[in-house]
Parts: structure tokens; sequence; C-alpha cells
């Protein structure tokens, strides 16, 4: 049976978007594993429920998740409470300069859902200062694609071998 990891996210100015492109191609080189990648406002609670395995991917927006992130989590929350237990997770967070309460936020939300992290958040800072450069579009280094990129094939590989 084929099994499936589903990338939800949302991005303001790219950056996020173009972490959870990188996390789904790595991901693709996993061929025996079904990638899904879904703007949070697309995504829905069966979604959820009919994949296997999650890479939560938002901006850092106000010391937070995002609030179209937080949207997804709450049309999803009790809906999927229950049914979804035992399944792995990670999370993606692009940031300025932190990132770390937005990943804290992921981390409460998927222990009311009992889900396994099964890797450590992974935070890319874009680094702006100026309320010009903030709104400004983003590109995320090759690096930290690589990152995105390889985050998402352990998902994948994990998933297809079994080990989570
Ligand atoms: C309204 C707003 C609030 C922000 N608040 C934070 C914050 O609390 N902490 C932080 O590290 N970055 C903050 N940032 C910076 C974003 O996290 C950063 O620009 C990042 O690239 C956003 O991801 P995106 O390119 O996917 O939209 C904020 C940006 C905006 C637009």
């Amino acid at each position: 049976m084929t099994r499936t990891l589903l990338i939800v996210f949302h991005s303001i100015t790219g950056g996020t978007s173009q972490m959870a492109g990188a996390a789904a191609t790595g991901a693709s080189r996993e061929s025996a594993v079904r990638t899904r990648l879904l703007h949070a406002s697309d995504a829905r609670p069966d979604d959820l429920v009919a994949a296997d395995a999650y890479l939560f991917a938002t901006p850092e927006t106000l010391a937070s998740i995002s609030g179209l992130m937080k949207d997804f989590f709450e049309r999803a929350y009790y809906p999927a409470l229950g049914r979804i237990e035992g399944r792995p997770y990670a999370a993606m967070i692009c940031a300025g300069s932190d990132g770390q309460n937005a990943a804290r936020q992921i981390a409460r939300i998927a222990t009311g859902w009992r889900l396994r992290a099964v890797a450590d958040p992974l935070i890319v800072c874009t680094r702006a200062q100026t309320p010009e450069a903030i709104l400004a579009p983003k590109t995320i280094l090759p690096d930290d694609l690589a990152r995105c990129a390889d985050l998402g094939e352990t998902l994948a590989a994990g998933l297809a071998a079994g080990v989570f």
C-alpha cells in the first residue's frame, strides 16, 4: 500500500513556499511514497486523516505561526483529534530572526494530536531587518533548501522503510 506524506504550508513573502517545495522535491526521491503539497488554505481535516506522515511549514509572524496556518490547525484540530494518533511529523519555520515560538506552537498542537516528532524543527532565518526588507520577496539560500530537501527525503524514506 502506498503511503502518503502530507506537506501543509503557508507563506507571505515566498520563503516558506520555497522551503516546502524543496521538501517535496526531496521526498519525491523516495518513489514508494506519495507526496502531497497543500497550501494551508486548501488543506482539510480529511487530507490529514488520509495521510501517514506530516510536514508543517509556516512563517513566524508576531512570534506565532502565521494566521492562515493557525486557521488550518483550528479547522482541522477537532475533526482530526483521535484519528491520527502516533503518526510521525516534522516542522519547518521561515523566520526573520527567531522562529522558536512558532516551533513551540506546532509542537503543542502536535502533542494534542498525539503525533510523534521525528526530527527537530528546521528553522531558516531570512535576516530581513527593515519593514521594506521584511515585506520583500524572499530567496532561500541553496544550503537551506538542501536542508529542507533532506528533511523531506528523511520523512519519506522513514515512511517507506516502516521505521516510523
Ligand atoms: C507581520 C510580520 C510579522 C513578523 N514577525 C516575526 C517574528 O515575530 N519573528 C521573526 O523571526 N520573524 C518575523 N517576521 C519575519 C518573517 O518571519 C520573515 O519575513 C519570513 O521570511 C516570512 O516567511 P515567508 O517568506 O514564507 O512569508 C514577521 C514578518 C511579518 C510580515
